[in-house]
């Protein structure tokens, strides 16, 4: 994949299946959005193909991709003059054609406002809200489109802990239900946690793929991202935790 021109993404071959969370880490720079971006065929691969169930990207009319797919690019610079909720039903905005397909709109609105816990503020203005709370939103709307593939870019990336919890959360809960998920995480931890597989992308290609407890290692890690990390197990769980090595003083009063 080229963009202007340089080489941005080379010998990428990546999968989303339905039923999974695919998580999409590696450093600044490393080719994360451009493959989301192909992958949500906004962006043209230069060579190589991206095939949406089974069918080349850009064979798709556009209004038939918008139902199988639904997007959330890296820090939106939505400025909306819009309340919450008018932000949120605009996802719908691909049914409006379709026979019958305005039938589940106050549902998808509703459930997505309940999904990203942005009801309390749901009659508000968009532009009236903080940095987080309007990550939330961005994303109930892409939620709200009901598309069997999901492609977010970094949609933690603003959210307090427990949204970012709830976030994955929610991740997961589509999987379960049938669609597929992929999500650019920079917090190792969840995707460690959340995602059934993962991703490394390094230079704009695939260091690594696999389940997070096989390829989250020491060694792979702490060369991709340049910063020596350890990664050891969670003492109640065994799950993957995942830290990066601190040469610090022993805090005081410990
Ligand atoms: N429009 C563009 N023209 C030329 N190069 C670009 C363009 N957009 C991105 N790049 C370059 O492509 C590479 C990959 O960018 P990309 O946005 O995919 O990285 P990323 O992995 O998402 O990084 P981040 O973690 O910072 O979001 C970077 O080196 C970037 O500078
Ligand atoms: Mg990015």
């Amino acid at each position: 994949m080229r963009l202007g021109s340089r080489e941005v993404l080379a010998d990428v071959g990546v999968t989303a299946r339905a039923g999974e969370v695919l998580a999409l880490v590696g450093p600044n720079g490393a080719g994360k959005s451009t493959l989301l971006a192909a992958l949500a065929a906004d962006l043209r691969p230069t060579a190589g193909v991206v095939r949406v169930h089974g069918r080349p990207a850009d064979e798709w009319p556009a209004p038939d991709l918008a139902l199988r797919r639904a997007v959330l690019p890296q820090a939106a610079a939505l400025s909306f003059p819009f309340t919450v909720e008018e932000v949120v039903r605009m996802g719908r905005a691909p049914w409006a054609r379709q026979p019958g397909g305005g039938d589940e709109d106050d549902d998808a609105v509703r459930e997505a406002i309940a999904a990203t816990e942005v009801g309390a503020f749901a009659a508000r203005p968009f532009s009236a809200l903080s940095g987080g709370e309007r990550a939330r939103v961005a994303l109930a709307r892409v939620l709200a489109q009901r598309a069997p593939l999901l492609l977010l870019d970094e949609p933690t990336a603003a959210l307090d802990l427990r949204h970012q919890e709830l976030v994955l959360r929610v991740c997961r809960e589509r999987a379960r239900a049938g669609d597929a998920v992929v999500v650019v995480l920079h917090d190792l931890g969840l995707a460690a946690a959340y995602a059934h597989r993962v991703a490394v992308l390094r230079a704009g290609r695939i260091a690594a793929e696999g389940v997070p407890e096989e390829i989250f290692t020491d060694g792979l890690l702490s060369e991709v991202y340049r910063q020596p990390v350890e990664v050891f197990p969670h003492p109640r769980t065994g799950g993957v935790l995942i830290s990066p090595k601190r040469d610090l003083e022993p805090h005081l009063g410990s």
